[in-house]
């Protein structure tokens, strides 16, 4: 079992979520955050510090984000650790909620 960041992280990246996690199993992309599977211990702890709820236990994942396992596997073999909370994007408020971000996802 692993958290997983799903769609709604795309271009909100707000970051609250890496400030709580006891392990630093956080990867960061230009503007999205990723969890490694492999080093998530299911604590819980950083899904209710994501102001936009981006954050899904493996087995919540909604249907039509599925694709968010592979991905936060994928990424977080490749993007940098993150550990320390930033600043998000200056339009990280307008995009809150908006569907289909996925193509929006920069590698
Ligand atoms: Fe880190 Fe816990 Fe969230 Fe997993 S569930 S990413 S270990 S804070
Ligand atoms: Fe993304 Fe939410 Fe973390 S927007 S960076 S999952 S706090």
């Amino acid at each position: 079992m692993t958290f997983v960041v799903g769609e709604d992280c795309i271009k909100c990246k707000h970051t609250d979520c890496v400030e709580v996690c006891p392990v630093d199993c956080f990867y960061e992309g230009p503007n999205f955050l990723v969890i490694h599977p492999d080093e998530c211990i299911d604590c819980a702890l950083c899904e209710p510090e994501c102001p936009v709820n981006a954050i899904f236990s493996e087995d919540e994942l909604p249907d039509d984000q599925q694709v968010f396992l592979e991905l936060n596997a994928e990424l977080s073999e490749v993007w940098p650790n993150i550990t320390e909370m930033k600043a998000p994007p200056a339009d990280s408020e307008e995009w809150a909620g908006k569907p289909d971000k996925l193509q929006y996802l920069e590698r």
